[in-house]
């Protein structure tokens, strides 16, 4: 049996998941209206396909959700799957909920259990939480198994993963988790075993890596700006190289999310505290990038309209951090529409699936649930999150609705031959043209 402390985004897919591979699997949160949901099979977020198999889980028996931390007790594996936001007033991530986690969960940890850590953390936690629990539960053992999923891909991520790394301290450690994963590495999974601090590390470096690529490709598009060239046309070339690859060079107004922008400051947080500031210095500029990107996008807006933005109507497509999500947080699009609102415009919000969790974090927002709504009589429009639905729209129908057909893409996912054939005025992140 399996238990799945902390049911966010990373657990409830973990849980089900190990439940659809025939396991039987608990899952435990403080939130009682989180409980109350997962257990009545109803998912409290959006993530394609994650809602069926839940629903699926739940009616095969398997698989259980409680606010009762004592229902670990039957479990042989414990999956902590908390969050690590980043700290009010600093870089650095906050430790307070795998920390009490491990606490909640240690007294009811049976002979030979092991603890398996899935939350991102800054690197040495692993090795103290060890250390804690060889004094709180030293019948269990603790080891390290970083997650890389994407929301919008989590359960294909969970199932078929391109690779799977645990940070262990002994052959037994790894032996479960071989166990556990059976299923998994059948299909050919790369299995790479590690020490503890190498198994964090390797969670923030790719996500470090990831964001890096990002920011260059932003540079780039900064560059080409600059000089009249087009990025979008420069990163299908340089992605051609193999060392290069294509996949994450869509310039546009940067990374957001729950994970690059908190991973990326307490990596360079953790870095300074262990005397390696220097080596992650770039992840200063690659932060700095990611944020002028929506600067760019705000200087291009006033440069349209006016230096005042206040008699102006500014309609924004999309407010979560990517498509196929209701998450908004640090949303760049929602940031954009933000700052625009504050700058005494006119703003009105549209998103497939992100409307509400936009509304609780920005409550004065306006938001709109139709497009043509959002859009009607705008002096501008921002197409910021590339939703599938965004790139359907037809310039030519919407073209009468406004009052000016100004749009500005944040992604470089329209097609600007069609927006310019109907008349609009069509800008892009870094292309000139
Ligand atoms: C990211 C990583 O991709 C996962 O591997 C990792 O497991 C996860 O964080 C995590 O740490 O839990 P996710 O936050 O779901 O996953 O989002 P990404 O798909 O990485 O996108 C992040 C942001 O980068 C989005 O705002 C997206 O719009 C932006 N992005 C992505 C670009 O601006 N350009 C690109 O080319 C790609």
């Amino acid at each position: 049996m399996l238990s799945v402390v902390g049911c966010g985004y990373l657990g409830t897919t973990h849980a089900a998941c190990m439940s659809s591979l025939g396991f039987t699997v608990i899952g435990v949160d403080t939130d009682a209206d989180k409980v109350a949901m997962l257990s009545r099979g109803e998912l409290p977020f959006y993530e394609p396909g994650l809602d069926t198999l839940l629903a699926q889980e739940m009616k095969s028996g398997r698989l259980s959700f409680t606010t009762d931390f004592s229902a670990v007790q039957s479990a042989d594996i414990h999956f902590v799957c908390v969050g690590t936001p980043q700290i009010k007033d600093g870089l650095a991530a906050d430790l307070t909920y795998v920390r009490s986690a491990v606490r909640a969960i240690s007294p009811y940890l049976k002979e030979g259990a092991l603890v398996v850590g899935k939350s991102t953390v800054p690197v040495g936690t692993a090795q103290s939480l060890h250390e804690e629990l060889a004094i709180s539960a030293p019948q269990a053992d603790l080891a390290w198994n970083p997650e890389f999923l994407r929301e919008g891909f989590a359960v294909e991520d969970t199932l078929t993963p391109n690779r799977l790394v645990v940070g262990v301290t002994n052959d037994r450690a790894e032996e479960i988790l071989k166990t556990v994963y059976a299923g998994i590495i059948a299909l050919g999974t790369p299995w790479i075993r590690a020490d503890l601090a190498t198994a964090e590390l390797v969670k923030v470096a790719a996500n470090s890596f990831l964001a890096t690529k990002i920011s260059f490709i932003n540079a780039m598009a900064e560059v080409c700006e600059a000089a009249g060239g087009d990025v979008t046309i420069l990163a299908k070339a340089i992605g051609y190289d193999p060392r290069i690859g294509s996949r994450f060079l869509q310039a546009g107004i940067g990374f957001g999310g729950g994970c690059l922008p908190k991973d990326i400051r307490a990596f360079m947080a953790r870095a300074e505290e262990l005397g390696a500031k220097q080596a992650l210095e770039f992840l200063r500029e690659i932060d700095a990038i990611n944020l002028r990107a929506r600067q760019r996008v705000i200087d291009v807006v006033r440069s349209e309209l006016s230096e005042d933005l206040t008699q102006y109507k500014v309609a924004v497509l999309g407010a979560t951090f990517k498509p196929d999500s209701d998450d908004v947080r640090d949303s760049p699009a929602l940031d954009i529409a933000a700052q625009l609102h504050a700058a005494g415009a006119h703003v009105v919000v549209h998103d497939p699936k992100g409307i509400e969790p936009a509304r609780k974090r920005f409550p004065n927002l306006n938001f709109s649930q139709s497009v043509t709504e959002c859009i009607k009589a705008a002096d501008l429009i921002l197409h910021l999150t590339e939703w599938k639905e965004y790139q359907a729209l037809d310039p030519a129908v919407l073209g009468p609705l406004v009052k000016n057909k100004i749009i500005i893409d944040g992604r470089n996912a329209l097609d600007r031959e069609l927006w310019r054939n109907a008349g609009w005025k069509f800008h892009a992140l870094g292309r000139t043209d």
